[in-house]
């Protein structure tokens, strides 16, 4: 089988970062991050263009600063579980904290989704980026990097582990013999580890995909680590062509290292495509929507994000860049790790970092239609990804790529022209996992 792309919407509502000013477009609804109607009409479009997923991003903690989307948005299960009853094909991948959830809860809502889906759901395992978000647990302090990943691989161990709870013949339900439950496939997970105590079961039955699909986002190499042990998919951030590269090679390695098929990992990178009807004009757009977003104060309110939500406001902009990178330790390391190192290396100012944060950079899917599609089609044999995570500003943009860009790669046989599953693993081509008590029970029997 010759490998096709996967692709992904992300949708962003009155507007994520850099696109601050989103809100104020005339064609975005200004309750578009809190209407449900935003987001059936996204997924159906998303469906109607046979996207694999779409993707719904979250954070439990705000200030003023943050973009307008942030602000005010759904909780990502209660969206998708809506979601779920508009759409049959698409799969509804929604983010949740191992940081500041528990496993059981997490655990039965996300079987939850993937039975009201039939199948479709999938969990974007993050350890959480903004270290306020701890005092909204009732915690003065974020967890540290190693601890917060050593705790996400045990939560996804002891979720993945509640889900098979039951086997999948587990309930007869044979009404002439009186059986409801086979009791012999009813299995208490008894989990006491260095994070979790839980004994389980959950009281949830097996879906159609057998588990919920996992994602993971985080480029640490702890967050690399966790993905190439547990993940089946990857929201990453791309960046240049020999960035995505690295990344997409090193991550299928450490996958491997660990036994495990690395076509069973499907790395989707971001991608924010600018279509128009000439490359020029594509080109004028981009340069305009990043002119609409570069403002000073919302940059150094950005680059306060790494460092826990720091205000550098309060800093001489023209003295040497403060030394604060304590700050940055438990929450964005390492995006201000390479900051940091730039600032010394090149002696910025506070003000030349801040400026840093929002350069502008060309993005590679912006053109016209074939341009699009060509450089999509060098990237994905270039093996920097296997899907691409879109988000786009409008639902007029993404109607451009669909109707322009999408049937180029179906002509070309890099993309799909029917789903071929109704389940999120069945159309991302990863395996349904056997249940870990029937898989043994077989063994024991031969
Ligand atoms: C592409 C990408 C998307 C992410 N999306 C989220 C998100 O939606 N919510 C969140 O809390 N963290 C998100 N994270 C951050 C992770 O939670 C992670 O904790 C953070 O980036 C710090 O870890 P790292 O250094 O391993 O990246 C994302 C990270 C990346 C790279």
């Amino acid at each position: 089988m010759p490998r096709t792309i996967h692709l992904a919407l992300h949708p962003y509502g009155v507007g994520g970062p850099g696109q601050h000013g989103l809100w104020k477009d005339p064609r975005v609804a200004k309750n578009a991050s809190i209407d449900i109607g935003y987001y059936i009409r996204q997924a159906q479009a998303a469906e109607h263009a046979l996207f694999d997923a779409l993707f719904i991003v979250d954070s439990q903690f705000i200030n003023a600063t943050y973009p307008a989307h942030y602000l005010n948005r759904l909780e990502p299960l209660t969206l998708l579980s809506a979601v779920a009853t508009h759409t049959r094909h698409i799969g509804l991948v929604g983010t949740a904290s191992s940081t500041y959830n528990s496993p059981f809860n997490l655990a039965r809502r996300f079987a939850s989704l993937d039975h009201i889906s039939g199948g479709r759901a999938g969990w974007n395992v993050v350890t959480s980026f903004d270290t306020g978000t701890a005092r909204n647990f009732g915690l003065d302090e974020h967890l540290d990097y190693t601890t917060r990943y050593s705790r996400a691989l045990e939560f996804v161990q002891v979720a993945r582990g509640l889900w098979d709870s039951y086997e999948d013949d587990a309930f007869p339900a044979d009404v002439e013999r009186g059986v409801f439950l086979d009791p012999d496939k009813l299995h208490a997970l008894d989990h006491a580890g260095e994070h979790f105590t839980v004994a389980g079961p959950l009281n949830l039955s097996r879906s159609p995909q057998g588990q919920p699909v996992i994602f993971q986002a985080g480029v640490s190499e702890e967050g690399r680590d966790l993905a190439a042990q547990v993940a089946e998919g990857i929201y990453a951030p791309g960046g240049s062509l020999e960035q995505a590269q690295e990344y997409y090679a090193d991550i299928k390695k450490r996958t491997a290292a660990y036994g495990r098929d690395p076509d069973h990992i499907k790395i989707f990178i971001h991608g924010g495509p600018v279509v128009a009807a000439t490359d020029e004009a594509a080109r004028r757009r981009e340069r305009e929507i990043f002119e609409e977003d570069n403002d000073f104060d919302r940059n150094l309110a950005l680059l306060g994000r790494s460092f826990g939500a720091y205000d550098f406001s309060v800093h001489d902009l023209d003295a040497p860049f403060p030394d604060v990178a304590h700050l940055a330790e438990k929450g964005g390391r390492t995006g201000a790790a390479k900051l940091i190192e730039r600032a010394r290396a090149e002696n910025l100012t506070l003000r030349q970092v801040a400026e840093s944060v929002n350069e502008f950079r060309r993005s590679p899917f912006v053109g016209d239609p074939w341009t699009v599609a060509d450089t999509i089609e060098t990237w994905f044999d270039a093996g920097t990804f296997d899907g691409i995570n879109l988000a786009f500003r409008t639902e007029e943009e993404l109607s451009l790529f669909v109707d322009g860009v999408v049937p180029i790669l179906q002509k070309r046989g890099l993309f799909r022209t029917e789903y071929a599953s109704d389940t999120l693993r069945g159309n991302l081509g990863l395996p349904v996992p056997a249940n870990r008590h029937t898989r043994e029970r077989r063994l024991v029997n031969g």
